[in-house]
């Protein structure tokens, strides 16, 4: 099976799975409306797809506990999105080819979305992971990426740096933090989560931490790029974003040649981590590439 064919593969279970545990859920209506719409939306669900990639490679297969914390880490990161779309965050009118949650409902309701996601997130961890003690680790590893020391930490600087645009060595230092806390740890989390729900071992847990990482800032590096090189019809939200609300992104301080050689170098990275692994691993190399090369 091609890479492409794996990725849409994966997306197709991690939607299904979406599904599923919002329909066995108790939901109010009007919230159920929202987050069906939220969840539902056609995202990329590249975290999910290595959660799920991760576990492939240590369990020699997906499992019940992979396909749980692949939808967790999904509604995690769909919370973020509603939030960071927010007026008070990014005020973004579209996203995955829609209006955005507080468009299509209103504020308020966009808040308790974000927030029924970020808690639902965590209860299916804590009642469908089938060992506590995974459970735990997984409940564990995603709070940390997820809170004040990880994606929320990221997203508070973001924001900081804004204000500072116009002080470019000091937002030179915070550049690196602000694209590691805001999105790689929620990467390298889901690296980690595939990993334990396989059963890996120290080292294997180590390798791929570390992959995840890279990755994900590659991913955010990618992203800075395609805010200036893509057109909203292809990225499904406003393109353009970031310059004028002078955001601390790779090709405003780096330039567009240098973000690119840096998203490279992060591949390469990437990549070389995964030589212990072998050929098993094809699917995280070819993703460590598609990665780049996307357009949306
Ligand atoms: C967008 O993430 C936010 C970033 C961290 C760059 P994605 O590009 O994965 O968005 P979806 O999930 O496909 O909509
Ligand atoms: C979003 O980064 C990061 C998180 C949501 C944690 P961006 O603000 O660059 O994402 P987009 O461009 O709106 O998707
Ligand atoms: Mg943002
Ligand atoms: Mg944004
Ligand atoms: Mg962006």
């Amino acid at each position: 099976m091609d890479f492409n064919t794996q990725l849409h593969s994966k997306r197709t279970l991690v939607n299904n799975t979406l599904r599923r545990l919002l329909a066995s859920h108790q939901i109010d209506s009007d919230l159920e409306e929202s987050l069906r719409y939220t969840l539902e939306a056609p995202g990329k669900r590249v975290r999910a797809a290595l959660v799920l990639w991760c576990c492939e490679l240590i369990g020699a297969g997906t499992n019940h506990n992979a396909e749980i914390a692949a939808a967790a880490v999904e509604m995690v990161h769909t919370y973020s999105l509603v939030h960071d779309d927010l007026p008070a965050m990014d005020d973004d009118d579209f996203r995955r080819g829609l209006p955005t949650c507080h468009k299509a409902f209103d504020e308020a309701t966009a808040i308790l979305t974000g927030d029924a996601l970020l808690t639902l997130a965590f209860e299916v961890l804590a009642e469908d992971i089938d060992e506590p003690i995974v459970a735990v680790k997984l409940i564990t590893e995603l709070a940390r990426a997820a809170g004040a020391a990880g994606m929320i930490a990221g997203q508070m600087a973001d924001l900081r740096a804004e204000k500072i645009a116009n002080r470019k060595s000091k937002i030179e230092n915070q550049l690196e933090y602000i694209h590691t806390n805001k999105t790689a740890k929620i990467f390298r989390c889901a690296a980690v989560m595939g990993a334990v729900c396989g059963g890996a071992s120290d080292t294997q847990l180590s390798s791929l931490r570390k992959y995840g990482l890279k990755i994900g800032l590659g991913f955010q590096i990618a992203d800075d790029i395609l805010d200036v090189c893509a057109s909203s019809e292809q990225l499904g939200k406003t393109a353009g974003k970031d310059a004028r609300a002078a955001k601390c992104t790779y090709p405003a301080v780096l330039g567009i040649d240098k973000s690119k050689q840096l998203e490279k170098k992060l591949a390469d990275e990437a990549i070389a981590l995964l030589k212990p692994f072998g050929t098993e691993a094809e699917p995280l190399r070819q993703l460590a590439r598609a990665l780049l090369e996307r357009t949306k």
